[in-house]
């Protein structure tokens, strides 16, 4: 009789180095808004956090650039994984380059992306985890 240990598909895990950029990258989306946060509630020093806000936008989209180049090696044959991380790192491109926009149409989008990102960077590592 054959051992259910040798028949079953091969379980589709995700890897250790994706899943800590993926998680390190939603972290620094969640700590995005609490930057902007306290430049816009008023705090003594909005400057700083602006700043903050600002440079946090660059430590996040370079952890999403470097969770997909980790898709690509370790995850290449998880299509939708690749897929959904790289677009990640695209959106959040997109976030910054909105946030750098001087517009309040910009802004206007800038922030239900914000969001958007922030769902899709849940979704991912279960999907990751899925298979
Ligand atoms: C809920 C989350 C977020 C909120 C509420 C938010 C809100 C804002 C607001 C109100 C501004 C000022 C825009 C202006 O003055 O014209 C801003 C600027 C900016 N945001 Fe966000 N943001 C969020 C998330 C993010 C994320 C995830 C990124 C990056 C990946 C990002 C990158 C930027 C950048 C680069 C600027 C311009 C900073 C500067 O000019 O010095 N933001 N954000």
């Amino acid at each position: 009789m054959a051992d259910a240990t040798t028949t079953a598909a091969p379980a589709r895990r995700a890897h250790p180095a994706h899943s800590a950029l993926v998680g390190l990258t939603t972290l620094g989306v969640l700590l995005q808004g609490l930057w902007a946060g306290l430049f816009l509630g008023g705090t003594d020093d909005p400057g700083t956090w602006y700043d903050v806000h600002k440079h946090g936008a660059e430590a996040t989209v370079a952890l999403a650039a470097l969770a997909t180049v980790a898709a690509f090696v370790w995850l290449r044959h998880r299509t939708p994984v690749v897929v959904a991380t790289a677009l990640l790192f695209v959106l959040l491109v997109v976030e910054m380059l909105l946030g750098l926009a001087d517009s309040s149409a910009a802004v206007a989008v800038h922030v239900p992306l914000a969001m958007l990102i922030m769902g899709l960077a849940v979704w991912l590592p279960v999907q990751a985890r899925r298979g």
